[in-house]
């Protein structure tokens, strides 16, 4: 068990110290009130910061000294049981509090879903009605240089050039915020759908190894898209990076992926930690990843660069590791 600051080796906490009595007192004929300290006991440790480990770990020195010291004339067995009906109401705060994640993550993957669909809705009416009034544009701009002179038909030229690069970047935009690749072909092919439009865009060069074969679901397939999508945006607009290599592999029933970049890198423990932070980016990261069940780890100094790691334990998926590219 960790030792904690300002306490002796061999020391015991207050908490130990009193799970220890509430224990042995129950143990040795202490009624149902003994029980409900039990309880109290278990929310207090989860406010320490105990582990579900810790605890088994004190109860079992507990109640070894319980069996050593037995000063009560009781059977084992019923010490064995009050034991177990103590550690039972004890842990039942863990319980509770592992409900209420389930119920926050189920919460978060709506929140997600929602999310996605009004993403959908904004890119298909960048797509359809910003594009429509372009044409419209298009073809008031033709009138209008039908009606001028000839001299003033490279200007009319001109702006038809640039609105022909608005409708391109705006379709590009449209596509990459919810590409149709996502769901025709996955989230490997849309990331590198994506790839190619930033490295155009900000001269980055984007490197993709992807060891995976198969489909995923496909809440989890947007969720990786869209964490990819973070990263390489941080790395266009924070890192000044020249290069970025995405990885992706399967060992061990686990999927992995690693987006890493040359850049700046920053004081990754300061900025989660930080209160007065504005940035949505790397907790909607760890949000999405979290509602699919996947865990975020983010490695960044000055001299190598950033690196996130993700982690997503994959049982009973058709995804299988491979050599595809
Ligand atoms: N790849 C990176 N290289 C260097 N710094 C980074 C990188 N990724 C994140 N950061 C730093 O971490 C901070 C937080 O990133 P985060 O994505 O959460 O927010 P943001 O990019 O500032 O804003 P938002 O994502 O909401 O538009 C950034 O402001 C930046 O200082
Ligand atoms: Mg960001």
């Amino acid at each position: 068990m960790k030792t904690e600051v300002g306490q002796k080796k061999g020391q015991r906490t207050d908490l130990e110290a009193e799970y220890a009595a509430a224990l042995r007192e129950y143990a040795t004929g202490g009624g149902e009130a003994v029980l409900g300290r039990a309880y109290e006991l278990g929310r207090r440790a989860i406010a320490e910061r105990k582990s579900l480990l810790e605890l088994v770990s004190l109860h079992h020195k507990t109640l070894k000294e319980l069996f050593q010291n037995s000063v009560d004339r009781r059977s084992p067995g019923h010490l064995v049981q009050a034991s177990c009906d103590f550690f039972s109401e004890c842990v039942s705060p863990y319980e509770m509090a592992q409900r209420g994640f389930q119920d926050a993550v189920k919460a978060l993957r709506q929140l997600n879903e929602t999310l996605e669909e009004e993403i959908k809705r904004i890119a298909y009416s960048v797509h359809d009605e910003a594009g429509q009034l372009l044409v419209a544009v298009h073809l008031a701009l033709a009138n209008l240089g039908q009606e001028l002179p000839q001299g003033k038909q490279s200007q009319i030229a001109e702006i038809e050039g640039l609105l022909t690069e608005v409708e391109k970047h705006l379709r590009r935009y449209s596509h990459e915020l919810r590409p149709t690749i996502l769901d025709d072909l996955g989230w490997i092919p849309a990331i590198r759908f994506l790839a190619e439009g930033v490295s155009k865009r900000s001269n980055l060069q984007i490197h993709i190894e992807a060891k995976i074969s198969g489909r995923l679901p496909s809440t989890i397939e947007t969720a990786l898209y869209r964490v990819v999508q973070e990263a390489l945006t941080n790395a266009v607009k924070h890192a000044k990076a020249k290069s970025v290599w995405i990885r992706a592999w399967i060992k061990d029933q686990v999927l992995h992926c690693s987006i890493r970049d040359d850049g700046t890198g920053f004081d990754a423990q300061a900025v989660q930690a930080g209160t007065g932070r504005k940035g949505l980016g790397l907790i909607a990261m760890r949000e999405r990843l979290s509602a699919i069940g996947g865990t975020l780890w983010i490695e960044s100094s000055q001299k190598r660069g950033t690196e996130l790691l993700i982690r997503l334990p994959r049982e009973g998926d058709n995804v299988n590791s491979s050599s595809a590219r």
